[in-house]
């Protein structure tokens, strides 16, 4: 074809391009006038937020191409959506879903119904998911069956555990991308045991720490941890909201105990995600937990008010996967309440621990003596992922 897309490349030459959607992208091109490429940054729920920002101001900065932020609407609520968007900075979304939640399939399937729709009108030229959540698996599949181009940023984490929803929608996300973007050398060695090419595989580093940096003059002056009337190291952070620890009483009435008896030793700040705080209501949970001597009940914060708590904390009990790599880079003692974790560095090179409710407060014990490992950052862990994003990305469109 003698028509050349915006990036100087005969359309037909540009990778996975489906005809119908080559057509629109000509004519958004005669609209928009613009010979800018377009990419779709996805977000959805509240770990993508601090993944998606230092990319989107590195795009904007640099100025080659032209990003839009895509919501899914998998997280709606003001403290799970909005207060990350105003904390980072980042605009209110180009495009909007509105999928909100429901079970796995109805998720899924509500974002690829309304995804494809976009792709269709839009056909970005670069697409760009991050992490683990249900809109990851539904937007890679919904964008590479149109054949457009999709990068995953924080590839090749693998807990080994197909229990967990986001384990199948790591593997099934890797599998499909063009371009995987990998923080650690796990990550590499996973895709490459599954076969997937070397060349489309790129270790870029721990994009999430970027917001760090980017924020860390606000997020040490914020003043969540004293208006809270706790002090530098007198005080643990607790956050739990996955399915086999709250989903089933039998499971969490333990927990509860246990936060109840660790409360006594540490006095403890529990930001209760939404999932969580309904089953601890329904399981008739919440009054006793909330009325436990040293425990502060709290809303889920904002990315600034969370990390000014984490940064001081003397510890960290949760079953998040970004927190155990944040409290590695913050060198603060982790706690996590899972049986694995795809995060294995921040246990060989940081300061994380599984743990379970028979032996969590042994290891409380142990921080609060000092008997704990530091943490080393590890490498490519320097806020400096993005820029490497950035490159890669333009290489692979420009090439
Ligand atoms: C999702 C991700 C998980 C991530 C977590 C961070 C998947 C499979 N899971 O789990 O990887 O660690 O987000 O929070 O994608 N809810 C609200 N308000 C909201 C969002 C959710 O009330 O803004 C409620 C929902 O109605 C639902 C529950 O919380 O009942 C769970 O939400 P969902 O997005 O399905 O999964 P998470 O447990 O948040």
């Amino acid at each position: 074809s003698a028509r050349r897309c915006p990036v100087g490349k005969a359309l037909s030459e540009i990778p996975g391009r489906w005809l119908p959607v080559q057509r629109t992208l000509w004519d958004n091109i005669e609209v928009m006038n613009t010979q800018k490429p377009t990419i779709h940054l996805i977000v959805a729920a509240r770990p993508n937020f601090m993944k998606v920002a230092p990319l989107y101001h590195e795009l904007i900065k640099q100025g080659w191409c032209n990003p839009l932020l895509v919501h899914t609407g998998q997280h709606y609520d003001a403290n799970m959506s909005g207060n990350f968007l105003r904390d980072l900075n980042l605009p209110q979304p180009d495009i909007h879903l509105s999928v909100g939640s429901g079970t796995h399939a109805e998720q899924t399937a509500g974002v690829m119904l309304a995804y494809e729709k976009v792709c269709l009108e839009q056909a970005p030229d670069y697409i760009i998911v991050v992490g683990d959540v249900n809109s990851t698996l539904a937007v890679t599949i919904t964008a590479k069956k149109l054949w457009l181009p999709v990068a995953h940023l924080e590839a090749g984490l693998r807990s080994g555990d197909r229990s967990m929803p986001e384990e199948i929608n790591r593997i099934v996300t890797d599998a499909l991308c063009d371009l995987l973007w990998t923080p650690s050398p796990d990550g590499d060695e996973h895709l490459l045991r599954e076969g997937v090419s070397p060349e489309r595989v790129v270790r870029v580093g721990n994009i999430m720490l970027d917001s760090y940096e980017l924020l860390r003059e606000k997020i040490e002056a914020d003043s969540a941890m004293s208006d809270l009337g706790l002090t530098p190291k007198g005080y643990g952070v607790v956050t739990l909201h996955r399915d086999f620890n709250v989903d089933r009483q039998e499971a969490l009435s333990p927990i509860v105990d246990l936060l109840i008896q660790a409360a006594k030793k540490l006095p403890l700040v529990f930001p209760v995600h939404p999932r969580t705080r309904a089953r601890l209501e329904t399981f008739g949970l919440w009054d006793k937990l909330e009325g436990s001597a040293g425990m502060q009940l709290v809303e889920p914060l904002g990315y600034i008010p969370f990390m000014n708590l984490v940064g001081s904390a003397r510890l960290v009990l949760t079953d998040s996967g970004g927190i155990q790599e944040e409290t590695t880079y913050l060198d603060v003692p982790c706690l996590t309440m899972r049986p694995n974790t795809e995060r294995p560095i921040t246990i060989t090179e940081g300061t994380n621990k599984l743990v379970d409710v028979e032996t969590a407060l042994e290891s409380i014990a142990r921080v609060l003596s000092g008997d704990w490992p530091t943490g080393t950052k590890p490498a490519l862990w320097d806020g400096k992922t993005a820029g490497r994003v950035a490159d890669s990305l333009k290489t692979a469109l420009l090439k």
